[in-house]
């Protein structure tokens, strides 16, 4: 376990497990849909790329980036689009995947930015979701894992850019974001 992990929440063997049930979820539910996979960077990009091969249908993948004017542990809601969309919403089952669901902020925005392009349908799929957080009247259609309120990295998941890597989830020791 790296250093400046105190605990681990959900390890590499249940990251597998809960990336195949919603796999196999999103296969059966979209599998007369117009499957477009949307990736919000960069977070979710580990999870895009274990979860787009655990679905066995035709799909579509496309990236966008936001950036929150919070701190590094905190969002404020006032999202910015960095990099836009390459593919038109028109005709396509949209579903976008995020890594966490914490106050709903991003996603509340994003999702009524994304709705005014017209797509057939929209759904969210959330690696991890803190219930407890949330601000914004939003919900996922998708969870991978409801976990407590605590700052976590790993599979995806940074602080000020770091951890991203480590294949687990794991709880960041508060003194190193307190220091
Ligand atoms: P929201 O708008 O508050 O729901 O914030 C969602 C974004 O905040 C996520 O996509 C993450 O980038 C970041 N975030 C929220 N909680 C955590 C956490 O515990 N660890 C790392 N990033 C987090
Ligand atoms: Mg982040």
């Amino acid at each position: 376990m790296h250093n400046d992990v105190k605990e681990i929440l959900v390890n590499e063997e249940e990251i597998k497990q809960i990336v195949a049930r919603l796999g196999s979820q999103i296969t059966e539910d979209y599998k007369d849909k117009n499957l477009l996979l949307l990736s919000i960077l960069k977070g979710s990009v580990v999870f895009m790329a274990d979860l787009i091969r655990a679905i066995k249908i035709p799909c579509r993948l496309d990236f966008m980036a936001v950036s929150s004017y919070g701190n590094n542990i905190k969002s404020s809601g006032v999202v910015k689009i960095v990099k836009d969309l390459d593919i038109a919403l028109e005709g396509y089952d949209l579903l976008i995947v995020e890594d966490i669901l914490d106050s709903g902020k991003t996603l509340s925005y994003l999702s009524e930015i994304l709705l005014k392009r017209n797509p057939k349908s929209l759904k969210i799929c959330t690696f991890l979701d803190k219930p407890e957080r949330r601000e914004a009247n939003i919900c996922a259609d998708y969870t991978g894992k409801a976990v407590p309120d605590k700052f976590v990295v790993g599979y995806g998941l940074d602080y000020d850019e770091r951890y991203r890597n480590l294949p687990y989830i794991g709880v960041l020791k508060p003194e190193v974001y307190e220091k």
